[in-house]
């Protein structure tokens, strides 16, 4: 059974008790909900892929407190650590060789040797973090492939059952996961935009910023992903009959993002809305406005380009 508990230390004390049982607990964060699980603990993580049917090959977001405790676990360019000085804690996840001796689950890495760490801002997660006195796995808390959790509701829409404990701690403020940036050697990559641009990132470090498109490298980051249920039609100005229009500016649709056009605000609703428009009785597909490609409109995009892509059979 699962249960839900409003954000508080009764809540939190109860959460770390289970992540010290080697439990998966669903978790708030500033950016969307986690899955969180003591990193250090092959069952711990394996519960975590498994409740959320997640791909062993598809590694894991390391949590942290601090950078102290981020670099008993990863190795830190001169880059890495300015980035993690200026944006920690914050939704910047940066990847880094991982150090030898860090006390991680092989499987969150799923084996690689590099490690995705990421310091949040949440107080929920980071009380969380201080409470049970381990380093959190933590992915987004939906089944693999499905629309991520802005909300307790979401986890238990897609996670019900599966997990012991959703604590509630309201909407997400970023509603976006994180932006995942490579600083392994070489100049940083961009792998995934989010909240915070590559531009804003990079201009702290020596690293030049690459020209033209970087691919597919974070092994999760299949062209299929973030799905709803129903087909989603990207740039739409008006509805066909049988969809539901998330509307933006001045497109307005049985749901709007933003009706004043603030990216910051659509991209806080963006995850409710698509759940929304996959939930409607009414409608069989999802119509949506066109998003502007600038600031928070890349990651917001980036999203929707997942979320509209055919589907790998059986995902
Ligand atoms: O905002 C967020 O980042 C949220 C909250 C809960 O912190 N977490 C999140 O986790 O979005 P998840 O598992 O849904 O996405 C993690 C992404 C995946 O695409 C994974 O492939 C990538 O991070 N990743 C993890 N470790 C990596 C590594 N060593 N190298 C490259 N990519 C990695
Ligand atoms: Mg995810």
């Amino acid at each position: 059974m699962t249960r839900v508990t409003q954000l508080g230390p009764a809540a939190i004390a109860e959460a770390a008790q289970l992540i010290r049982e080697g439990l998966p607990v669903a978790v708030p964060t500033e950016t969307v909900y986690g899955l969180a699980a003591d990193a250090g603990s092959a069952e711990a993580v394996a519960a975590v892929y498994r409740a959320k049917g997640r791909p062993p090959g598809n590694p894991l977001i390391v949590h942290v407190l601090d950078r102290s405790q981020a670099e008993a676990i990863g190795r830190f360019s001169s880059d890495a650590r300015a980035a993690a000085e200026q944006w920690w804690p914050g939704p910047l996840t940066l990847v880094v060789p991982l150090h030898p001796e860090a006390r991680i689950a092989p499987a969150a890495t799923a084996g690689l040797t590099t490690v995705a760490l990421r310091c949040p801002a949440h107080p929920g997660m980071r009380a969380l973090l201080e409470s049970s006195g381990r380093p959190l796995a933590a992915p987004s808390a939906n089944r693999s492939g499905a629309i991520s959790p802005t909300s307790a509701a979401h986890v238990l829409q897609g996670l019900r059952g599966r997990i012991p404990l959703v604590i509630d701690g309201g909407p997400c403020a970023f509603g976006l996961e994180s932006t995942i940036v490579a600083m392994t050697g070489g100049p940083p990559r961009l792998l995934r935009p989010g909240p915070i641009t590559f531009g804003e990132i990079v201009q702290g470090t020596d690293g030049a910023v690459p020209s033209g498109s970087e691919g597919i490298e974070a092994p999760g980051q299949f062209p299929s992903h973030y799905a709803p249920s129903k087909p989603l039609r990207l740039g739409a100005t008006d509805a066909r009959p049988g969809e539901w229009l998330i509307g933006f500016g001045a497109v307005l649709g049985n749901d709007s993002l933003s009706p004043s056009g603030d990216l910051a605000e659509a991209a806080a609703l963006l995850f409710g809305a698509l759940h929304r428009a996959d939930a409607s009785r009414e409608t069989v597909g999802i119509a949506i406005a066109p998003i502007p490609e600038t600031g928070l409109g890349i990651a917001i995009n980036d999203r929707l380009r997942r979320a509209a892509a055919p589907r790998p059979s059986g995902d």
